[in-house]
């Protein structure tokens, strides 16, 4: 960012209270030009809570890893419709994310925590130099019931989603449930960064990864965790919607 954007970011303030939810301000927000409206932003965070209630076994007391949480949408949904009485644990690799949510949610719900992973994504945290692997030994096997990940396959390479997809195996409860957003499609090469047939016109470091359906499948397989659901395209953005449970079927 230029020194006078800094600036006028420093005079404008990084929040904003929308309908008494403390917001991220618009110009940090992530995933796309929508996302800066208010009330989209608010409606699509509280739709996702109301996806983890009704698709993903959300419940009082349950534990919730967001990987790549961003400013924290799928925390201020939940917060919003359901309180703060679950463990809720979010990480990703923008130092500036974190820190917004831990200033602006874990100050007011404690039950709610941020941490910084310094992985390298050659998009969002290109100096980052802590490896995948080692940061997932500190936590215990069954950790989690929920673990989340929205637009964050799509921005990054398969070498991390092979990692996080076996580390998942580990973290999660018996009966917990996988979800996560990918750009696929059919009968292309396995992995694509910024195809020039697909989204036209995205361009940058790692902006879009599109992998194939199959090869993806093969990931998900390959790390013992088998899909419970899958949904085409059915994202707003042309994300495809991926639910996974332990491949033995508990
Ligand atoms: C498009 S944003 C989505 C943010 C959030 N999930 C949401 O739906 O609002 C992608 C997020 O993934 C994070 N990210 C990228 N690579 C990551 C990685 N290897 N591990 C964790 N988070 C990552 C980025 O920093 C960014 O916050």
């Amino acid at each position: 960012m230029g020194i006078l954007a800094t600036i006028y970011h420093w005079f404008k303030g990084n929040a904003v209270e929308y309908k008494g939810v403390i917001l991220p301000a618009q110009y940090m927000r992530f995933c796309g030009k929508e996302f800066k409206d208010n009330e989209y932003f608010l409606q699509s965070a509280c739709k996702e809570a109301e996806r983890l209630k009704n698709h993903l076994g959300f419940r009082e007391g349950c534990a919730i890893l967001d990987v790549g949480c961003g400013f924290g949408r799928l925390a201020i949904g939940l917060i919003s419709a359901y309180g703060d009485k679950y463990q809720f644990h979010g990480i990703d690799v923008n130092r500036r994310a974190i820190d917004w949510c831990t200033k602006y949610i874990t100050s007011k719900h404690p039950s709610f925590s941020f941490m910084h992973l310094d992985v390298r994504n050659e998009r969002y945290n290109p100096l980052g130099s802590q490896s995948i692997t080692d940061f997932f030994t500190m936590y215990k096997d069954q950790s989690f019931n929920i673990i989340y990940l929205y637009s964050v396959f799509t921005h990054i390479e398969k070498e991390d989603v092979e990692v996080y997809l076996n580390e998942f195996r580990r973290l999660l409860t018996l009966g917990g449930k996988v979800f996560f957003t990918a750009f696929v499609q059919s009968n292309v090469p396995d992995m694509v960064v910024n195809p020039s047939d697909y989204k036209k016109g995205w361009h940058g470091p790692l902006h879009c990864v599109r992998y194939s359906k199959e090869y993806m499948l093969k990931l998900v397989a390959g790390a013992g965790l088998a899909v419970s659901s899958f949904e085409y395209e059915s994202e707003d953005n042309g994300q495809s919607v991926f639910m996974l449970s332990k491949g033995d079927g508990r």
